[in-house]
């Protein structure tokens, strides 16, 4: 569903001479594939900042940038036994560190709650606004889109950045803008790491959460009140004809 690319450094020499140069030899992996299959191994020769040579494993060469570089790339090239061994780095230290860091991080995946909302305006205007949130997930590569029936509404929302918590967890916030109409169905639209297919929650428009709690308040209220009063009325009725029928 999403792609990243990650690279990290693997290794990195530096070499300070006895006449002042500078030689560093900065390692990558390069990867974008779940499966390594695209695995590339680079390593860069920079002498005093200057990049002078580039080993790339897709290539399977030394690439010189400057004088120098090409005339040491044409030897280094030359060298088949060399050239072979630091090919085999791509399986040896990319591949392998590669898994480690997969299965360390990559595989942690935590699902977001999400909640969609009506919110209102900050001028109070129509049309209607409405929120879709997701809460504490991770990782924070995320994408949340909406339905209106059942079709993708393009235009009208506006996302926020997906926001660290500062917890590893992640929560981001889209706002859709719309004129409403009876019969139609709102969804958002959630895609993350953590599902195996986008999952869809549906805005319920017949109430809001605190519409129902007072509602269900007021009707507590309302039976509480039919009770109290009919145990009244019975206790009433009781007590008269208690004074009517009996004679004192
Ligand atoms: C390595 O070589 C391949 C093939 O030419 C190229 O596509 C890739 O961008 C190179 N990698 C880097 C980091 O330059």
């Amino acid at each position: 569903m999403f792609r990243l690319l990650i690279l990290f450094i693997v290794q990195s020499a530096v070499l300070n001479t006895t006449n002042g140069d500078h030689l560093s030899l900065p390692a990558w992996c390069y990867w974008n594939k779940d499966d390594l299959s695209d695995m590339e191994f680079i390593e860069s020769y920079i002498m005093n900042k200057i990049k002078y040579a580039e080993y790339n494993s897709t290539l399977g060469k030394v690439v010189g940038y400057t004088e120098t570089g090409v005339r040491n790339a044409e030897v280094w090239n030359k060298d088949t036994a060399a050239l072979q061994a630091r090919k085999a780095q791509v399986e040896t230290v990319c591949k392998t560190s590669a898994e480690i860091y997969s299965s360390a991080i990559m595989s942690k995946t935590v699902e977001p709650q999400v909640e969609v909302m009506q919110v209102k305006k900050p001028d109070g205007s129509h049309p209607a606004m409405l929120m879709c949130s997701a809460y504490n997930f991770y990782p924070p590569l995320i994408k949340v889109t909406w339905l209106r029936n059942g079709k993708e509404v393009e235009g009208g929302q506006t996302s926020t950045e997906e926001m660290a918590d500062g917890d590893w967890y992640y929560q981001i916030h889209s706002h859709l803008e719309y004129t409403p109409e009876s019969g139609e169905e709102i969804s958002c639209v959630v895609e993350h790491a953590s599902f195996k297919k986008p999952m869809s929650y549906k805005w319920d428009p017949s109430m809001s959460e605190p519409d129902k709690s007072k509602i269900a308040i007021g009707a507590s209220g309302l039976v509480l009140g039919v009770v109290l009063s009919a145990a009244g009325f019975i206790y009433y009725r009781k007590k008269s004809s208690g004074r009517i029928l009996v004679p004192t």
